[in-house]
């Protein structure tokens, strides 16, 4: 058992080193008329499109401008699906199965329906409808007075309620169920008010999931993630960094603008205290601009804005699901776990979000749902959901329910269970989770600049800040173009600057997940190392014809700086005070590894080199990624000695003849 956990950890070394940092200086080589080689030099340094290698940039401090101009301020580090420490939490768990007799009713557009199932089994059942009552605030329901013998097909007169039937054996059957009923107020409304025609005119859905990293997402996710990706198209961030600690500092952000502290005093016994209602939220903007809204979590005792704050005095949205979940919480006991009654927890709350889809198919609508109960506590549980999430997604584009709407599937921020967040893995996926949008097929026709921006963004560091501008931009469009770096959220449709820092996007150090970046003197030590595997690397690809190619020396060295995970995530263990505002740095988590970067001339023949090598601090080994080698002048006729021969290898051939 120790020997294969050894070697798995080795040969996931050696992987990780192989795989190291792309480097994607672009060379292109033609044949000139003169016959002599010429080099075109793209001096990008770092390929942004490879999704699934790793993140650009280059974070803080002591960077010239030139550097910053060309090399992006904050680069992310490489995470890995298949890391084995983050596996070691990881188990795939079969589909939810609720025990019991099916449900005799369900809702279906606004109608009450009874089940066919449940019609032939129960002769001539009768039910009694109970509306379920909000309030007042945030703590209370209350059910008004029975519709007594409701019929099968009758319209819903609340978006809950209580149902009792019974049949003629006297068996009975007790839920509570949520639809959407239809409300004349809304849709009167809807008539009145148009989204303004300076806006984009999408509807906005937002499903969010508790605690589901980028990389937690891949694992746990591949029907979802598949069918998001492949067939729907769907653009996932992979620099979207977390602002906070817990949900509200990863919500507040996107539905106010704002962090918590920059609000008003909502907190539990603080003094002068009041509801959340007073936070500018989006939902009225989007209300008064002519959009339906929404507003559903699901897990009651630990909601956003309940836990540590006071919940809203009034509903928030025209859709609220809250009440709902106060009136199952108590009944929950009854069922098989994950349940409620005959259907999957999940489903249930799917299923709402389909109803609201169904009753406003062609509104112009802003949802915001927000789930917990299948990751908060362990990411697994969210692998029963794997299937019916992508069914959910999948019935809601084959209904063209979509063709309208941008579909953001995202979590809050990564696991932070305390054994996940000792391990250096574990810090950095926390800060880095799952944010993923999808546009609607004509978007992009009309509107291609917004959307080669947001492909642009994919790689950029990205806030919470920023899907506020970009909420704001779909009621009132800016422009795209370049987004201004003095602004801490820049709209997603706009460029970000490639130079942002976490400064810049207000975001903590110790949350900041972008690698901190040091330039590091010729005399030290490890870059003196570095500096001479670099050098025995290019000098290995001419090893076999000495007798033509120079031995090369390193001659001037104009770059040479190290890429690491910062000080502060590493020593980060938690955070402390109400808010969760204060770190605690007493973590010991150790380095795995810091990657060079190299630029230097060789002698003879003044070629210039730029390589990147990775130290793994484990096993104490330096390596050079062959990919990341880049020759970035030009060589001319240097190479002439070694064409015939070996032309793989012209770029680090200096022909001794030119030295006579
Ligand atoms: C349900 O409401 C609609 C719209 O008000 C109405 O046309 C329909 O007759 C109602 N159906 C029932 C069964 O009452
Ligand atoms: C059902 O319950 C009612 C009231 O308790 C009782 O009068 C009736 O006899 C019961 N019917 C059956 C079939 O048990
Ligand atoms: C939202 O509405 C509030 C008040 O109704 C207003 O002060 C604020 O500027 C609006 N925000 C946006 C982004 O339109
Ligand atoms: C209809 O919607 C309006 C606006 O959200 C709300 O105030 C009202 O209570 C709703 N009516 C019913 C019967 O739920
Ligand atoms: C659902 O019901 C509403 C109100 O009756 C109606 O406007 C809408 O078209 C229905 N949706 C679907 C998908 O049938
Ligand atoms: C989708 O929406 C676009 C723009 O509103 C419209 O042109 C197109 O016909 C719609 N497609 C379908 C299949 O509904
Ligand atoms: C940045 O430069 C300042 C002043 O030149 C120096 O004190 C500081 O140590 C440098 N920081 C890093 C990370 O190199
Ligand atoms: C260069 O080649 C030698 C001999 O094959 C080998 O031992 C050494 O590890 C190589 N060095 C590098 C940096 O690749
Ligand atoms: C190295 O740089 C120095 C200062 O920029 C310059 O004077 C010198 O000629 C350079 N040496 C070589 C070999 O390029």
């Amino acid at each position: 058992m120790a020997y294969i956990r050894l070697l798995n950890t080795r040969m996931y070394l050696s992987r990780r080193s192989l795989a190291g940092l792309i480097v994607g200086a672009v060379m292109i080589i033609f044949l000139s008329h003169n016959n002599s080689y010429v080099m075109t030099i793209k001096k990008n340094v770092f390929n942004e499109y490879d999704s699934n290698s790793f993140l650009v940039g280059i974070s803080n401090d002591n960077v010239s401008d030139t550097v910053r101009e060309e090399i992006q301020a904050c680069i992310h580090p490489e995470l890995d699906v298949d890391d084995p420490v983050m596996m070691a939490f990881y188990k795939k768990l079969p589909k939810v199965v609720c025990k019991g007799e099916k449900n005799w009713v369900f809702v279906d557009n606004g109608t009450l329906r009874f089940s066919e199932e449940a019609k032939k089994i129960h002769k001539d059942f009768h039910c009694d409808y109970y509306p379920l009552i909000r309030g007042p605030g945030d703590y209370q329901i209350s059910f008004s007075d029975p519709i007594k013998d409701i019929k099968d097909g009758a319209n819903l007169t609340s978006d809950f309620f209580k149902i009792t039937c019974v049949d003629i054996n006297n068996n009975t059957y007790e839920n509570i169920h949520a639809g959407i009923h239809l409300n004349l107020t809304i849709k009167e409304r809807l008539q009145v008010v148009k989204p303004p025609a300076n806006g984009l005119g999408l509807s906005i859905a937002f499903l969010g999931f508790d605690s589901m990293s980028r990389m937690s997402w891949l694992r746990r996710m591949p029907l979802t993630r598949d069918y998001l990706v492949n067939e729907l198209k769907a653009i996932e961030f992979q620099g979207y960094n977390i602002m906070g600690d817990g949900t509200p500092a990863a919500l507040l952000p996107i539905l106010t603008g704002k962090h918590e502290q920059e609000l008003p005093e909502a907190r539990r016994n603080q003094k002068g205290a009041a509801s959340v209602d007073g936070f500018p939220w989006l939902w009225k903007n989007f209300s008064q601009h002519g959009y339906v809204t929404s507003w559903a979590d699901a897990q009651i005792q630990i909601a956003p804005f309940n836990y540590r704050l006071l919940g809203f005095e009034h509903s928030p949205a025209d859709y609220f699901m809250r009440p709902f979940y106060l009136a199952v919480d108590p009944l929950y006991h009854k069922y098989s776990p994950d349940c409620q009654a005959s259907e999957p927890m999940h489903m249930v709350w799917f299923n709402w979000i389909r109803d609201i889809f169904n009753m406003y198919k062609d509104d112009p609508k802003f949802l915001f749902h927000f789930y917990t109960p299948l990751s908060h506590d362990d990411n697994n549980k969210i692998t029963m959901a794997d299937e019916d999430l992508k069914t959910f997604i999948q019935y809601l584009e084959t209904g063209r329910f979509l063709n309208n709407t941008l579909l953001l599937i995202m979590a809050d921020h990564g696991a932070r269970f305390a054994d996940v967040r000792r391990t250096l893995s574990g810090k950095l996926e926390e800060r880095l989770p799952y944010v993923s949008l999808r546009f609607p097929p004509w978007f992009e026709t009309k509107y291609p600049e917004i959307i080669k921006n947001v492909r642009t963004n994919v790689n950029r560091l990205t806030t919470a800040f920023d899907l506020h501008e970009t909420f704001k931009d779909v009621l009132k469009f800016d422009g795209a173009g370049m987004g201004d770096i003095k602004n801490r959220g820049i709209s997603l449709f706009k460029e970000i600057p490639k130079s942002r820092t976490c400064a810049d996007a207000d975001v903590a150090a110790h949350w900041c997940a972008c690698l901190a970046w040091q330039n590091v003197p010729q005399t030290d030590p490890d870059a003196k190392r570095a500096l001479q595997t670099a050098l025995d690397t290019l000098n290995n690809f001419t090893q076999e014809y000495r007798s033509d190619c120079a031995l090369l020396s390193v001659g001037n060295v104009t770059m040479l700086s190290k890429l690491f995970t910062s000080d502060d995530v590493l020593k980060f263990k938690e955070t402390a005070g109400d808010r969760g505002l204060e770190p605690i740095m007493s973590a010991e988590t150790a380095r795995d590894k810091v990657i060079y970067q190299l630029t230097f001339f060789t002698e003879p023949g003044h070629g210039e080199f730029e390589i990147t090598l990775e130290h793994l601090i484990a096993t104490d080994s330096m390596s050079v990624n062959p990919k990341s080698i880049s020759r970035i002048n030009k060589y001319g006729n240097d190479p002439a000695c070694i064409l015939d021969k070996n032309r793989e290898i012209r770029q680090y051939c200096y022909c001794k003849n030119n030295l006579s």
